[in-house]
C-alpha cells in the first residue's frame, strides 16, 4: 500500500561480456509482464552500459524504456586528466540515466569517504542522472548495535542538499548481507527503512517521504517477496539474482 512506486534495481558489478546481451533481451522481453509492480533498471559494466541502453531503446514503450540502464560509479567531475575514470556526463551520453554511488564495494575497495559520496552524487545531478547512494553497516558494527548511529552518519554525509525523489534514490545494504546468501529479519529491515524514511523527512522536508529506499543484500525470488511487504521498503537493489533474466524478472513480480 505504499504509494511510492517500487523500482527493481541489478547492480551487475564486474560481470558481464557482449555474450549477456541474450540475458539482457531476456530481460526486455519478459519486463512488459511485470511493469505493473515496478519499474526496473539494470547497471551492468561500463563496457555494456551503451549498447545495452540503445538495445532497450529499441524495446521502449510510448517512448519509454520497459528498462532503464545505469551505471555503478561515476567520477565527479566532468573531464580532464584521471586516467580509467569516467564522468556522469560520459555515462548520460551512452544513455545511462542512473548511477550507483557509494556502493560498500566502492568504500571497501578505493577508500570512498561520505564526502567523495557526496561529490560523486552531486556531480550525477550536474549531468542529470538520478544518484543511488548506498549505505549500510558492517557485521561488526550491526553486533556493537551501532546499525542506526552508522546508517544516520553515512546519510547525513553522502548525501548532498536538495535531494529530490526524482534525483535521489537511497540503497540499504547490510554489508554483511551483500553476496552471502544472509539477511536481516524483517524486523530489522522495518526498522532500518523507517529510520532512513524518518531522516529523508526531517532533512528534505516534502520531499522525504518520496523519496526511494530499497533494501539491497541476497535478494533472490525466494524472500523477495517477504523484503518487499516490508514498511518504507521500496524496491530492491540486487546483485547476483539480477544477472539472470528469470531470477530478475521474478524478483520484480514479487513487489
Ligand atoms: O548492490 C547490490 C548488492 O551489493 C547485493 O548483492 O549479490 O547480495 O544481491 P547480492
Amino acid at each position: 500500500t505504499d504509494a511510492v512506486r517500487p523500482l527493481i534495481a541489478g547492480n551487475w558489478k564486474m560481470n558481464g561480456l557482449k555474450a549477456s546481451m541474450t540475458e539482457f533481451e531476456a530481460m526486455l522481453r519478459g519486463a512488459p509482464d511485470v511493469l505493473d509492480k515496478a519499474d526496473l533498471l539494470v547497471c551492468p559494466p561500463v563496457t555494456l552500459l551503451a549498447s545495452f541502453a540503445s538495445k532497450a531503446s529499441s524495446f521502449g514503450q510510448e517512448g519509454r524504456h520497459v528498462v532503464s540502464v545505469g551505471a555503478q560509479d561515476c567520477h565527479k567531475n566532468v573531464s580532464g586528466a584521471h586516467t580509467g575514470d569516467i564522468a556522469p556526463e560520459m555515462l548520460a551520453d551512452a544513455g545511462a540515466t542512473a548511477v550507483i554511488v557509494g556502493h560498500s564495494e566502492r568504500r571497501a575497495d578505493h577508500g570512498e569517504t561520505d564526502a567523495v559520496v557526496r561529490e560523486k552524487a552531486l556531480a550525477a545531478w550536474r549531468a542529470g542522472l538520478t544518484a543511488i547512494v548506498c549505505i549500510g553497516e558492517t557485521q561488526g558494527e550491526r553486533d556493537a548495535g551501532k546499525t542506526l548511529d552508522v546508517c544516520g552518519t553515512q546519510l547525513q554525509g553522502s548525501l548532498p542538499d536538495d535531494a529530490t525523489s526524482g534525483n535521489l534514490i537511497v540503497a540499504y545494504e547490510p554489508v554483511w548481507a551483500i553476496g552471502t546468501g544472509l539477511t536481516p529479519t524483517v524486523q530489522d529491515v522495518e526498522q532500518v527503512h523507517k529510520f532512513i524514511c524518518d531522516r529523508l523527512t526531517e532533512r528534505f522536508k516534502n520531499e522525504g517521504p518520496s523519496i526511494r529506499i530499497l533494501y539491497g543484500g541476497s535478494v533472490k525470488p525466494s524472500n523477495a517477496r517477504e523484503l518487499m511487504a516490508v514498511p518504507n521498503v521500496n524496491g530492491a537493489l540486487v546483485g547476483g539474482a539480477s544477472l539472470k533474466a528469470a531470477d530478475f524478472l521474478a524478483i520484480a513480480a514479487g513487489c
